[in-house]
């Protein structure tokens, strides 16, 4: 199974990305995290990533659909992938559509999460992040002790482009160069949409109907 996770900063990607992978068994391929990885790296990528990112602005495409056609070109990718934060403008799910026409490989479906800019907002500025990758809300989904991770203890951090001004302008990006993907995967009879805003667990439930009906 090939899908894509489509849907605003915030809509959840990650976090049902994370029970997609286990249930599914489908390697998580997160642009935003293979960027991230970068810049902790302090890669040449990563330098040139690291600016776009903390304003909240999309790295130029040629950056991503290079990072794109090396990842899926791994083996763990042979029989299925999942990807999460790409294509984010049209460019680039051109570029994917040739990559898979060479590689003999179609999508199966674009998953649409759709969320409310308000409840974005509210998701994003309480986001804490843990160096092992889990993800969670102080409100909607706390750690277990405040500001500690559950999994490994680690302590929590907020994203650099969760600071107010940037997820304003991470909206206006998605609303510019991301939204037109909705029509473009429509025309291909491949979107399905999700509402995003119901809780955690009931929005994957809804995933996995979407999933098993394919
Ligand atoms: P990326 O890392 O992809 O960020 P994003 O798309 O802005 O999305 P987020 O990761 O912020 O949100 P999410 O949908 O994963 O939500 P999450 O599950 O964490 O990209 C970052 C940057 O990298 C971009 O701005 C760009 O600069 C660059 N980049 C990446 N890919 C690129 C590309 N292809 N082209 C160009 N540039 C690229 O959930 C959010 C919060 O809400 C969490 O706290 C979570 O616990 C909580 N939550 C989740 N679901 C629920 C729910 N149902 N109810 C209540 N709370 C919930
Ligand atoms: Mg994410
Ligand atoms: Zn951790």
């Amino acid at each position: 199974m090939n899908i894509i996770l489509l849907g605003p900063p915030g809509a959840g990607k990650g976090t049902q990305a994370k029970k997609i992978e286990e249930y599914y068994s489908l390697p998580h391929i997160s642009t935003g995290d293979i960027l991230r990885e970068n810049i902790n790296n302090n890669t040449s990528l990563g330098v040139k990533a690291k600016s776009y990112m903390s304003r909240g602005e999309l790295v130029p495409d040629e950056l991503l659909i290079t990072i794109i056609k090396d990842r899926l070109s791994k083996n763990d990718c042979s029989k299925g992938f999942m990807l999460d934060g790409y294509p984010r403008t049209i460019p680039q799910a051109d570029a994917l559509q040739m990559i898979l026409t060479e590689s003999n490989k179609k999508l199966d479906a674009v998953l649409n999460i759709a969320v409310d800019d308000e409840e974005l907002i509210e998701r994003l500025s309480g986001r804490r992040m843990c160096k092992c990758g889990a993800s969670y809300h102080v409100n909607f989904n706390p750690p277990l002790k405040d500001g500690v991770c559950n999994v490994c203890k680690g302590q929590l951090y907020q994203r650099d482009d969760d600071k107010p001004e940037a997820i304003k302008n991470r909206l206006i990006v998605y609303k510019k160069q991301t939204q037109p993907l909705i029509d473009y995967y429509n025309r291909k009879k491949l979107l399905r949409t999700i509402d995003g805003s119901k809780e955690i667990s009931q929005i994957f439930e809804d995933i996995k109907s979407v999933l098993e009906a394919l």
